[in-house]
């Protein structure tokens, strides 16, 4: 890659990483390199740091409830994002309701997003669901055989298993309507009460990502998300 672009991914501008390599600020292997159109690989710093020259970052949150997925607000789930990535143009893959906790991924791979989110890829998404009243046998049939939630609108089949607790279920879905494991619950007369996102394709929510923290995930992680 070219060295004015590497040093782009520190958070400049291509002529700000031009004008700061011209200056003298960067160095590649520990010797300063004043050419932009230098061919690097790694190891570059800018006024000594190391930069971070990963073409796409894949962050996994575990999403505490309060925090909506839309930018720009206080109660941003971007403001729980480490200011060493705020550079980046993160979005968030398969929004999650502010009362929803869990997994949720934040990226700046524009593909990755469509491939976690399109229906047509039929990723299996995972929610540990407490509901209001008990699912009989029949409502459990009736959500796994693809219910109706609105007029014209139809949930696929998915997967409903009784969890270890009380009124908890595991539901599994491969699409992301609006609303949708509350909707679902709403079409048996039920209630969600708590609601949290634990699987995505073959990656859990490691058990040591406490509410509220961030993991960077390794590209076996990644690879992992795409091989259930
Ligand atoms: N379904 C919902 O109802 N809410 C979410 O946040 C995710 C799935």
């Amino acid at each position: 890659m070219r060295l004015d672009k590497y040093v782009t991914y520190a958070g400049l501008t291509r002529s700000e990483a031009s004008s700061a390599i011209r200056s003298g600020r960067v160095a590649v292997n520990d010797t300063i390199i004043k050419n932009p159109a230098e061919k690097v690989e790694s190891n570059v710093t800018l006024d000594g740091n190391v930069i971070d020259g990963s073409e796409y970052i894949y962050l996994l949150l575990n999403k505490p409830s309060g925090y909506v997925c839309e930018n720009n607000r206080p109660d941003s789930v971007f403001g729980l994002v480490p200011e060493k990535y705020s550079h980046r143009k993160l979005s968030v893959c398969g929004r999650l309701d502010k009362d929803t906790e869990g997994f949720l991924l934040i990226t700046d791979d524009g593909d990755f997003v469509h491939r976690i989110i399109s229906p047509a890829k039929h990723l299996p998404k995972t929610y540990l669901v407490r509901s209001a009243n008990p699912l009989s046998d029949s409502d459990i049939t009736k959500l796994k055989s693809g219910i109706v939630i609105a007029d014209n609108e139809r949930c696929k089949p998915c997967e409903c298993v009784r969890a270890d607790n009380p009124n908890e279920y595991l539901l599994t879905i491969t699409e992301g309507m609006y609303h949708q494991i509350k909707r679902m619950l709403n079409a048996v007369g039920n209630e969600v009460v708590y609601l949290k996102r634990i699987k995505t394709g073959g990656l859990s929510l490691p058990e040591g990502l406490k509410t509220g923290e961030i993991l960077r995930l390794s590209d076996g992680d990644v690879l992992r998300i795409f091989t259930p």
